[in-house]
């Protein structure tokens, strides 16, 4: 099926995340033998918490270039609050240093998972470098403090371009995100870009509306949506909502995207209270590597794997402890791969 090998950086970051990107890595190793797919090799780099404890550096420069001069990048959780204010923010610093603008978070129900609403297929694309999480903030006089949401055209008609692009190969439809009664000068201005690049995809429909609507819309009626376009606060939320109408953060994948490089990583962070034990969930990392898969041109690869998910998420038995079963993370490794290869999914 496929000849080439990718050399791929692995950030493995904190708590859970060593652990879930490990059986990441060993799905994607198991494609040659399985289904003569694609080969790999893994270069690890240290960043986040463990990293900045043992060096002093959150994502030391060394990291950054090994991560542009790779195929690819895998990322699995970093401890962001656990780091001192003055410690750079590593997931921030990498979207910025890759200048990967658009987060891409797909959340869709599977065949056996309990799902708390109607069934789900939506895709967030979520701004990642800017907005309220710019980074910029000060004290204002003693008891005061100011947090700045920066919104630039620039970001935002990536971010658009992006998700138009997602729903042309879907369902074909554009929700943007705004409370431009409270954010009149930035929501017009995210809106203004937006509009300019939807002129563009005219057979795509495009609609925009207020953030808690949307939230409340995606709890009672998700099959309503297709992609959802939002500047970063507000997608961070709406992506943990749809991802947990999906069946829950566990299952949940996500790939950083820009011109030139991108990165992939579960959207769950690093659950300190299960870290080490070996229940952490990998669904959410071998989703993403099925996302990274797809981004550097392996699409039947990616389909594989997510097939071979969709097969192991109905079989009872293949559940951790955040679906309700009481499997490890290495049983369920080699369950999806066993089923690597097998011809149809359940489902599908
Ligand atoms: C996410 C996370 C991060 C973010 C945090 C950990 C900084 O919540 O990727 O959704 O919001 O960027
Ligand atoms: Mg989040």
């Amino acid at each position: 099926m496929s000849s080439a090998q990718y050399a791929i950086c692995v950030l493995p970051g904190d708590g859970i995340g060593p652990e879930v990107i490990g059986c990441a890595q060993e799905v994607l190793q198991a494609l040659h033998s399985t289904i003569d797919g694609p080969r790999f090799t893994f270069d690890h780099r240290p960043a986040g918490c463990d990293a900045y404890n043992e060096t002093g550096d959150s994502l030391p420069s060394e990291t950054v270039e090994a991560a542009k001069a790779a195929d690819s990048v895998m990322l699995g959780a970093m401890d962001v609050a656990r780091l001192p204010p003055t410690a750079i923010q590593p997931l921030r610093a990498m979207r910025r240093h890759l200048d990967v603008g658009a987060s891409v978070r797909p959340a869709r129900s599977y065949p056996g998972v309990p799902i708390p609403a109607g069934e789900i297929d939506v895709v967030v694309v979520r701004e990642v470098t800017e907005g309220i999480y710019s980074g910029i903030e000060y004290p204002v006089g003693k008891d005061g403090a100011c947090s700045v949401r920066v919104i630039t055209r620039d970001a935002s008609t990536r971010t658009a371009k992006i998700a138009f692009e997602q729903a042309s190969r879907r369902r074909k439809k554009v929700t943007a995100i705004h409370k431009l009664g409270a954010l009149k000068l930035t929501d017009s201005l995210f809106l203004e870009s937006v509009a300019d690049v939807a002129a563009s995809f005219p057979d795509i429909e495009y609609e925009t509306k207020n953030v808690d609507a949307c939230a409340l819309e995606l709890v009672r009626w998700p099959e309503e949506f297709d992609v959802i376009l939002s500047t970063n606060a507000f997608g961070d939320i709406l992506s943990d909502v749809a991802a947990g109408l999906a069946g829950g953060l566990g299952i949940a994948p996500s790939g950083c995207v820009g011109e030139n490089w991108a990165y992939f990583e579960p959207v769950h962070g690093t659950a300190p209270d299960i870290a080490g034990k070996g229940i952490a969930n990998p669904i959410a990392s071998i989703l993403s590597a099925a996302l990274m898969l797809r981004h550097i041109g392996e699409p039947e690869a990616g389909e594989q794997i997510e097939r071979a998910v969709s097969r192991a998420l109905a079989s009872e038995e293949l559940r951790t402890g955040d679906l309700g079963g009481s499997a490890t993370s290495t049983q369920i490794t080699e369950g999806i791969i066993g089923f690597l290869g097998e011809a149809s999914a359940v489902g599908d």
